[in-house]
């Protein structure tokens, strides 16, 4: 299958309602754990690298690991993604450089600055056959007493939304309903608003959707860190039966980055406290990988549902 766009999953995954899994890498450990997992479970799946991460491994290595993993899993469909692309420059130079999908986040800006920043961004990948996601609305979580016009201020806008797609021509859109990235996403109860998710998949028929902000923050993983000398207090995510409806109601692509920093953290933790007199890397990071993998094999099989769906 190799190296391809979301184009195809995304159809497949609207219309079998479920999600693709795209997920955060940063390093070799953190590729082979989600490779081996979407190969154990047959699921597409999205490798996908921030600025930071690309400037963590550098470009080229994070370019070759994917490639890597193409070559070695030839049988999964897999897409090199660039995560909050900031800047028309950094989506061009990824597009240059081979990744079949981009993210260009202009949230922060004005929503006619937004359209014009995502066109731009648009024009210029499609006429290399690569698709274009973008943001409209601010990751927030929602705070008990918020009231109804403060949401509206943040939340993506339903109509806005169907303007925003029309005017840009992007392939997919990540929308704000109530999630947010990192360890701490809500102070009370965890809450989606998915009426708005309703109203947008209604007035967006057939439009790929995508939820960042969606790691679950697993209390076990939590708990094992801080066993093991971690201080990560009061930590909270979405709750996994809330990315199962999503993943039902036109949600298509969920993010998931900080609960991979977990599950190895907290597994380094451990040998660290368990064995303090070891010290060769590869004694920490061999079952740092296998926990990559099964975080990310429960996600595609519990959560996501695509399992069996290359
Ligand atoms: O949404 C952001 C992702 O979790 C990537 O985080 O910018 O620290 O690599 P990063
Ligand atoms: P989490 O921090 O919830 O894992 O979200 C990751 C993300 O949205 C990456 O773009
Ligand atoms: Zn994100």
């Amino acid at each position: 299958m190799a190296l391809v766009t979301s184009k195809e999953m995304f159809k497949k995954a609207y219309q079998g309602g479920y999600a693709v899994g795209a997920f955060n890498i940063n390093n070799m450990e953190i590729i082979q754990g989600i490779i081996e997992a979407a190969q154990q479970e047959k699921s597409p799946v999205i490798l996908q690298a921030s600025a930071g991460a690309r400037k963590y491994a550098g470009p080229f290595y994070i370019k070759k690991l994917i490639e890597a993993a193409v070559e070695l899993a030839p049988e999964l469909p897999i897409c090199m993604h660039l995560d909050h692309g900031e800047t028309f420059e950094i989506c061009k130079e990824c597009v240059d450089d081979g990744f079949t999908s981009v993210m260009i986040d202009g949230s922060k800006f004005s929503f006619e600055e937004n359209i014009a920043l995502t066109k731009k961004v648009v024009e210029y990948a499609h006429q290399k056959g690569v698709v274009v996601e973008a943001e409209l609305g601010k990751l927030a979580g929602i705070e008990d007493n918020i009231k109804v016009s403060e949401k509206d201020a943040i939340f993506t806008d339903p109509d806005q939304a169907v303007e925003f797609v029309e005017r840009t021509g992007v392939d997919s859109l990540a929308v704000a309903i109530g999630t947010s990235h990192g360890a701490y996403k809500f102070k009370g109860d965890a809450k989606l608003d998915f009426e708005r998710l309703q109203k947008l998949t209604d007035q967006l028929k057939g439009f790929p959707l995508v939820l960042h902000g969606s790691s679950s923050v697993p209390g076990y993983l939590v708990d094992k860190a801080n066993q093991f000398g971690g201080k990560i207090d009061n930590a909270k995510g979405v709750p996994e039966e809330m990315l199962r409806k999503a993943a039902g109601m036109g949600v298509c692509k969920i993010n998931i980055d900080t609960d991979i920093r977990l599950a190895m953290t907290a597994t380094i933790r451990q040998i660290f406290s368990e064995k303090p007199s070891h010290f060769d890397p590869r004694d920490y990071l061999k079952p740092a990988r296998e926990a990559v993998k099964q975080m990310v094999a429960h996600k595609i099989k519990n959560v996501l549902g695509s399992s069996g769906k290359i």
